[in-house]
């Protein structure tokens, strides 16, 4: 399960799609400096998102120096059609594929797709999708990523019943699933999302949305170092 191997207990990871896109590289060379290892990466097709987001283009501009420095990208498929992606991914640089429940009637040959191309997998869903649909649909993944917003655009607000469908989610998972909260995260919330049970926290516009992202980004660690 190479998820685990990745993981430092907890992970904030930086969302990319929030970044500034004219200084790209300097922002990840910044938080590779701060310490981030695991990168999440939203490609959004227009359809079953709104908005088209970034693809296998920037994916590979910023590989590279991602993985000298020892670090991955987890890739958020917001796509209707996900395993044409895989291998687009895999190709491009990403580590590990995320898919969403909603869109896969066969979320079991889906995982064994991206395991046969030696990616990391995980299943994806929304807020309107039940903890029991998602749970059936991962079997034999690395990841859950429960949404704490609609998916689509970074910025949004938490939404409060995510808290409860984490709890959910993490007593119906194996302990070696890893579970990932994407959408809202703050300073205030970071805290309360991992003691409900997420160890792999996505966070967007709390760290790319401030001036000093070295900061933010070890403003959200120490959050969640703070109760040992
Ligand atoms: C949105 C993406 C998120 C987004 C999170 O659909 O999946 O990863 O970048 O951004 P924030 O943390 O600002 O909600
Ligand atoms: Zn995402």
């Amino acid at each position: 399960m190479p998820w685990r191997d990745w993981m430092r207990t907890v992970e904030i990871e930086p969302s990319l799609y929030a970044a500034d896109f004219a200084h790209l590289g300097d922002q990840v060379r910044h938080l590779l400096n701060a310490g981030a290892r695991i990168f999440h990466f939203d490609v959004g097709d227009g359809h079953f998102v709104e908005p088209v987001t970034i693809g296998p283009v920037v994916l590979r501009s910023v590989a590279p120096m991602i993985h000298q420095a020892g670090g991955v990208i987890d890739v958020h498929l917001m796509v209707t059609n996900p395993e044409h992606h895989f291998p687009l991914m895999k190709e491009a640089g990403g580590d590990s594929v995320t898919f969403h429940a909603e869109v896969c009637d066969e979320p079991w040959n889906a995982i064994a797709l991206a395991r046969s191309q030696t990616l990391g997998v995980g299943v994806a869903f929304n807020p309107g999708t039940s903890v029991q649909d998602a749970v059936a649909a991962s079997l034999g993944a690395d990841l859950v990523l429960c949404m704490s917003i609609h998916p689509g655009y970074s910025g949004q607000e938490f939404m409060h019943d995510a808290l409860s469908r984490i709890r959910e989610l993490r007593s119906q998972l194996h302990e070696r699933v890893v579970v990932q909260v994407d959408g809202g995260i703050t300073q205030q919330n970071v805290r309360a999302v991992h003691e409900a049970g997420a160890d792999a926290i996505v966070a967007g516009s709390a760290i790319f949305g401030r001036e000093d992202l070295n900061r933010a980004y070890l403003r959200l660690v120490r959050e969640l170092a703070s109760d040992d």
